[in-house]
């Protein structure tokens, strides 16, 4: 920031009443990860910096490709008071504060509010700029609040399979099978996805094992699916993650055909 800047100065204020818990809340908040991946839209790529309980610091560029729009941003948690900033460090809008108030209002309700804060001085030029944040941070916790209570299902479907049995699973004839696939069926608790690979019928888990991610709309490129909450890329026929991260997903049935009808049988 240029010592000449005008003091910081409030663009806007966005407020919000998000159905999600504030420990799904503070998980997300430490989450710099799912930047580029849930808010692809608006973050190309992120890699950290250092982080500790005290919030994280990261290098984030906007644009694929623009490394001239990359921002140091640093993230600051007070937990106790619900509250936490994040700054911009380096790069466009440097100095500028990000200030948000969480208030917890019912076990899975939160009411948040979002303080823009920057040093510009004209009141038409704060007022745009307090409208593009308020454009933008809607479009994030319109993405954030559906990843938050999509975990806290994917939570609860987990904790409701623990026990179950797995027995084999018919699906119906093979032709009609093919005819509907991709196909999605439970087995042993846990849902799966049916896709043809190569001419094969494969099951794959639905479910990403690094946050319980939902894989069963992710699209099959080069026999791998990649999780939209952090993308993470897994190979659906073996479940070795194929990104890098020492995870794979769950055992998967075999897909077998018996006397014309398509089975879903426990893994050899
Ligand atoms: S939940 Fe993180 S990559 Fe899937
Ligand atoms: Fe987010």
């Amino acid at each position: 920031m240029d010592v000449r800047s005008p003091p910081l100065a409030r663009a806007g204020v966005y407020r919000r009443h998000v159905k999600a818990s504030l420990a799904r809340i503070w998980e997300n908040v430490f989450d710099w990860e799912h930047l580029p991946s849930l808010h692809a839209r608006d973050f190309a790529a992120c890699t950290l910096i250092e982080s500790g309980a005290w919030g994280w610091r990261v290098r984030l560029v906007n644009q694929p490709g623009d490394e001239t729009k990359a921002q140091i941003l640093e993230l600051h948690a007070d937990r106790r008071a619900h509250r936490y900033c994040v700054t911009t460090l380096e790069g466009p809008g440097a100095g500028s504060e990000i200030r948000v108030q969480l208030a917890p209002t019912a076990p899975r309700e939160t009411d948040v509010t979002v303080e823009f804060h920057v040093h510009e001085a004209a009141p038409a030029r704060l007022d745009a700029i307090g409208r593009r944040y308020v454009e933008v941070y809607e479009r994030l916790w319109d993405e954030d609040e559906a990843m938050m209570i999509a975990r806290e299902r994917a939570l609860a479907r987990r904790r409701k399979a623990r026990g179950a049995t797995a027995t084999p699973v018919r699906l119906g004839g093979v032709d009609d099978v093919r005819a509907r696939l991709p196909v999605m069926a439970v087995f042993g608790g846990q849902r799966f996805r049916i896709v043809e690979i190569d001419g094969d019928m494969v099951a794959h888990a639905v479910t990403c094992p690094h946050w319980l991610g939902p894989l069963e709309d992710a699209p099959v490129v080069a026999g791998a699916v990649t999780c939209p909450w952090h993308g993470y890329a897994f190979d659906v026929r073996t479940g070795a993650c194929v990104s890098g991260q020492a995870l794979r997903l769950a055992p998967a049935p075999q897909v077998v055909v018996e006397d014309g009808v398509v089975v879903l049988a426990a893994g050899a």
